[in-house]
């Protein structure tokens, strides 16, 4: 292991706190090429730009993403890759243009839209970083990608506001973002019917204190959703589930003159074979709402909105804080390639995919 040395010798002196000392090189989590198991590397510390924040990480949150892209490298991520897109963290290192609102030693949460957050160090930009407050490390590192998904999803592109008192049905309530949105929607005073089908899935259910929870693989979820609505469906569905059985049902229990949100892009839903999804929300006489946080990253015309975003996480905290808001970490994994590995395989399986899983980076 290298001896650890100042940074500052490193770097322009307006880049980098003079006080920090850190090592010239960090340990990641790669992937060497697509469909490779996980394998632990060291990378150097990387140059700053203006708008760039150097951020020591505690902990980063497994997406779903990240073992899809495990195996399949879709984003094109220069060889070898380091996944991970959300992080808690100190801040140890400022662009030039980041002094104001950040300084060394601030704990943050944030995400990175090119990932290598499995990792002991990363740089991420001024605007997608937060300060977490009170919020603990572990459950701050879980706000960057899923409950920003069910935030941009629910206030952002739907309509939350109009549906207070009325009944949401989230399909996969206790997944990563399914688990954001039943409580964003509690907390919009929304009653909120969710769903799930392992046992632990449904005792977090329970935990959320949700206002009816349907066991899909018991029961008739169609039936359910009619029943406690008295006929007429939910106001306000929302299904991130990317499953054809749970898009089938989903699409034909939003009310007429309801809204139904759909996460991901034409091209993921496809995958899931739901092409039919719109045509039957339409025909119920719902709104259907598309929801994707990738275009943030991708499309100009949503770049322009990731204020919003970060508008989205400052809120994360001040419902955290309020006790509005709780993120359920229900496993955390060591920083070892064998054991990310473990996890990731795990999620594809569907086995440990439970509200929220968490990597120990420090
Ligand atoms: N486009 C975007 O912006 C974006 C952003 C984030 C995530 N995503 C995608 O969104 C999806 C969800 O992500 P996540 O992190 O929440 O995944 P997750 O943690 O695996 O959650 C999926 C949930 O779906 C439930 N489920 C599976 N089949 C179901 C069915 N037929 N009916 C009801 N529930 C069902 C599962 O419950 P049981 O395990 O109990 O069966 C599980 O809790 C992933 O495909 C992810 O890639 C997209």
């Amino acid at each position: 292991m290298p001896e650890p040395v100042p940074l500052i010798r490193e770097r322009p002196a307006s880049a980098v706190s003079q006080e920090i000392t850190l090592p010239i090189s960090f340990r990641a989590l790669a992937i060497e090429q697509a469909g490779e198991a996980v394998s632990m590397q060291r990378k150097s510390i990387m140059a700053l730009h203006e708008d760039d924040v150097l951020i020591r990480i505690d902990y980063a949150s497994i997406n779903k993403m990240d073992p899809g892209l495990a195996r399949v490298n879709v984003f094109n991520f220069p060889l070898p890759y380091v996944l991970g897109f959300d992080f808690s963290g100190e801040v140890v290192g400022l662009g030039a243009q980041c002094q104001e609102a950040f300084k060394v030693g601030d704990e943050v949460l944030g995400r990175s839209l090119t990932g290598s957050c499995f990792a002991e160090y990363v740089v991420a930009k001024r605007e997608n970083i937060v300060h977490r407050g009170a919020v603990p490390a572990p459950e701050a590192s879980t706000y960057g990608v899923a409950y920003l998904t069910a935030y941009e999803s629910l206030v952002m592109t739907g309509g939350i506001e109009q549906h207070r008192g009325k009944w949401i049905y989230v399909a996969g309530a206790a997944g990563g973002v399914g688990h954001f949105a039943a409580q964003i929607a509690k907390l919009h005073g929304l009653k909120v019917v969710g769903s799930a089908g392992k046992a632990a899935s449904l005792n977090l259910l329970k935990e959320l204190e949700l206002d009816h929870v349907i066991d899909y693989s018991k029961q008739d979820v169609v039936q359910e959703v009619m029943n406690l609505t008295g006929g007429k469906g939910a106001d306000l569905v929302y299904d991130s589930t990317y499953t054809q059985s749970s898009y089938a049902q989903s699409a034909v229990v939003v009310a007429r003159g309801g809204e139904y949100i759909r996460l991901g892009t034409e091209a993921q839903v496809a995958r899931a074979g739901a092409n039919d999804v719109q045509s039957v929300v339409e025909g119920r006489g719902a709104r259907m709402v598309i929801s994707d946080l990738g275009r943030y990253a991708r499309d100009p015309l949503y770049q322009v909105q990731t204020a919003k975003l970060t508008d989205g996480l400052k809120q994360a905290v001040s419902w955290y804080e309020s006790g509005h808001l709780k993120p359920a970490i229900t496993a955390t994994v060591p920083f070892d390639a064998a054991a990310l590995q473990q996890a990731f395989g795990d999620f594809l399986k569907g086995t440990n995919n439970v509200g929220k899983v968490v990597v120990r980076c420090a």
